[in-house]
């Protein structure tokens, strides 16, 4: 009998599901797209309660964290929700070696006590707009690219003055299809967001880089923050008389657990996805661009770790910067097998194949005829180039005196050439960017990095590189050791209190001369460099570029009624669903795990796997209470298969209701090339559940006045 309900399963899990996964949608689009098709899965919310201008919607709950993750808003009193891993640096930053709070977690027991970082925002969605047809009436195809931009750009500033409310509110307007619509995002932002709580980070982050884009897993990767406003609710600066926001929305919470084929949305922020990259482009990835990426990722990790493993006060100056460098060099390597192992490159130039015919058609030749010879010709010139540049740009990202000397090195030069009263004026600036770039940073870590950094840029580089990078490599056969220990010794960039004493008497000349300064001028000039070879081809391949995806959903060749991410808020709808059976889950059925299944990862002192003795014994007792599943277990991640990316990091994961039952923390590696290419049977979110969470705040930290704030739903 077990048996045969073992294979019933099975095959309903080997069937395609019928409806949508794929798809990051626009909230204004949800009525007339996608409405009735996540009725049909078990949506039970109308669309003005999810997107509405005037009245309070699910929207009013969901924040953008930082810039660079998601966030919801669950309590009534700007109570914020996002990972563990997007919490990590303000974590970091607030911890020292003696009040290890990264390390041991932290619980603030009243108001009071909640830890204000040194900037961290939360950025409220108010509405959108589509002004495609403003923007496009005033170009055309005989312009240039730049023509083009100029004119758009002018337009864009329009638009957002008229949108600003006075400065109330921030506009950006934005281009989706590349350039073939315009959208433009009114955003309210909050300044004063302070930390509330985290679990210890062998919990937040457990599994660490072995696990990380992982399944199974085990991971408690959350964090609590809060809002705070001025009196009238209003944004403002931090100050001690601030108070917690008044919530215009926030989500309840489910804990009535969630099941295969359980409707399952996400509201978030995603990053970047390329799903209308051409073939060539996709193929200067995995040969040229992602392998010099994990090289250089991979030497900047290797460099740290030695560091940080010395010293508990260096660790936490880069921990969350290694963790930054180590979640993309596991990603772009998954991706390099990924797009090979499904052949993308294949799949996309026969539709390209196809493309090319249409294009070739009388009717269309004029316009689209040499759109694939264009960008084929234009990958083909920068391969090269693009190898170069993604070292280049592994120095540039892990190495801070590769960077900090040319862009700190021009404030001071503009300080040092303007009249007395005018330096007075700028000088508070001045100050604090020198404060903000001296704190936190290891001298010999930095040395060996820059040192290391040079030598595989110079010696994997076939493309012109920065003639002193040239010049010193050949010179020393790509050893970089003593150049850059002499430069250190040389440079006034090494310490704030040189830097400070330039202010005081400053020497431009002396300046020009500084051997950090020369390196990070000539390595930034060369980032930003366009060789006149490349203007046009540069030029030709963005109007392709347009001009293929406006002709893939003219010809209707391509299916994909959606823009690619570009850190605007999109919803992605799909269901709770398994993976195919794997030993590693002990759990019922593969879209959950549970804390039985974490404890067996267990290994004591491991730096990824180690578990502190109060979740051993916890975990001995079972006292999981109301957070429990129907069999016992404590739940602690889930699996659906929503469309989400990078930047979706911290999304809330809501149920048919509009009620909050996990959040979204990390992909399965399995379906990496997802950001290319959606993966119907294998691209899956991993979710913390929120039982877990609550288990977590409530039992575990004994932070149960945090939980008290929550608005629960509890049906069972
Ligand atoms: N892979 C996750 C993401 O990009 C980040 C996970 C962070 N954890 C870590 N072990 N580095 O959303």
């Amino acid at each position: 009998m077990k048996k045969l309900c073992l294979l019933i399963m099975a095959f309903i899990l080997s069937l395609p599901s019928a409806l949508a996964n794929e798809g990051m949608w626009f909230l204004m689009h949800i009525e007339r797209l996608n409405y009735r098709d996540m009725q049909k899965m078990g949506l039970q919310l109308t669309p003005d309660e999810i997107y509405s201008i005037n009245n309070q919607s699910l929207k009013d709950a969901i924040v953008q964290f930082n810039g660079g993750c998601t966030a919801s808003i669950i309590s009534d009193s700007g109570l914020v929700l996002t990972n563990h891993h997007c919490g990590y640096n303000a974590i970091a930053e607030l911890s020292t070696a003696e009040q290890n709070h990264l390390k041991n977690g932290f619980w603030a027991d009243s108001l009071a006590d909640e830890m204000k970082p040194e900037s961290l925002y939360v950025r409220f969605f108010v509405r959108m707009d589509d002004v495609s047809k403003r923007i496009l009436s005033l170009v055309n195809d005989t312009m240039s690219e730049k023509e083009r931009e100029a004119i758009i750009n002018k337009e864009i500033a329009k638009i957002e003055a008229e949108n600003n409310e006075g400065g109330k509110y921030t506009v950006s307007v934005r281009s989706f299809y590349q350039g073939n619509e315009y959208y433009y995002f009114v955003y309210e932002d909050y300044n004063d967001v302070r930390l509330v709580g985290t679990p210890p980070e062998n919990v937040g982050k457990y599994g660490g880089d072995t696990d990380n884009w992982e399944w199974p897993r085990h991971t408690g990767d959350f964090s609590l923050f809060r809002v705070y406003a001025n009196k009238n609710g209003e944004p403002a600066e931090y100050s001690k008389n601030n108070v917690p926001l008044q919530s215009k929305y926030h989500l309840p919470v489910n804990i009535d657990g969630v099941h295969e084929d359980d409707f399952a949305m996400i509201l978030g922020y995603p990053g970047r996805t390329n799903r209308w990259m051409p073939a060539s482009g996709v193929e200067q990835n995995i040969n040229y661009s992602y392998p010099a990426w994990v090289e250089g990722s991979k030497l900047g990790m290797d460099v740290m770790k030695k560091y940080m493993d010395q010293s508990e006060d260096v660790n936490l100056m880069y921990a969350s910067k290694y963790a930054g460098v180590a979640n993309y060099w596991k990603n772009r390597q998954g991706m390099i097998d990924a797009l090979t192992a499904h052949k993308t490159v294949k799949t996309k130039r026969k539709t390209e194949k196809k493309f090319n015919k249409w294009a070739n058609k009388k009717q269309n030749k004029a316009k689209y005829g040499d759109v694939i010879s264009n960008i084929n010709a234009y990958y083909d010139l920068t391969n090269e180039k693009s190898k170069q540049s993604n070292y280049l740009v592994s120095l540039l990202r892990t190495s801070k005196f590769s960077t900090l000397p040319f862009s700190l090195g021009q404030s001071l030069e503009y300080y040092a050439t303007q009249n007395e009263a005018k330096k007075a004026e700028v000088l508070p600036k001045l100050e604090a960017s020198i404060d903000a770039s001296y704190k936190d940073f290891y001298l010999p870590l930095e040395k060996e990095m820059l040192a290391k950094q040079l030598g595989l840029y110079a010696s994997k580089s076939n493309y012109p590189i920065p003639s002193i990078v040239s010049e010193i490599g050949k010179k020393n056969n790509n050893d970089f050791t003593s150049y850059v220990n002499d430069s250190f010794d040389k440079s006034i960039f090494t310490s704030k209190e040189q830097v400070e004493a330039f202010i005081k008497n400053p020497d431009v000349e002396a300046l020009h001369k500084d051997p950090l300064y020369i390196l990070s001028s000539q390595l930034l000039t060369k980032y930003r460099e366009m060789p006149d070879n490349l203007v046009k081809p540069e030029n030709d391949y963005q109007a392709s570029y347009r001009l293929l995806v406006q002709g893939l959903r003219e010809s209707g060749l391509s299916k994909i009624q959606y823009p690619d991410a570009n850190s605007t808020l999109r919803l992605t709808y799909g269901k709770v669903r398994a993976l195919p059976k794997d030993a590693r889950n002990d759990a019922n059925i593969n879209n959950y795990t549970t804390l039985e299944g974490m404890i067996n990862k267990y290994v004591p002192n491991d730096s990824e796997f180690d578990l502190d003795q109060r979740m051993l014994d916890m975990y001995e007792t079972k006292d999981y209470g109301r957070y429990a599943n129907e069999y016992g277990q404590l739940p602690v991640n889930f699996l659906t298969d929503n469309d989400i990316t990078g930047g979706n990091s911290g999304s809330p994961v809501i149920n048919g209701k509009g009620e909050l039952i996990g959040l979204a923390f990390d992909g399965n590696i399995e379906a990496m090339a997802g950001d290319v290419i959606f993966d119907k049977d294998l691209q899956r979110t991993i979710n913390v559940d929120i039982r877990y969470v609550l288990w977590l705040i409530d039992k575990y930290s004994n932070a149960k006045h945090i939980v008290d704030e929550l608005t629960i739903i509890n049906d069972k």
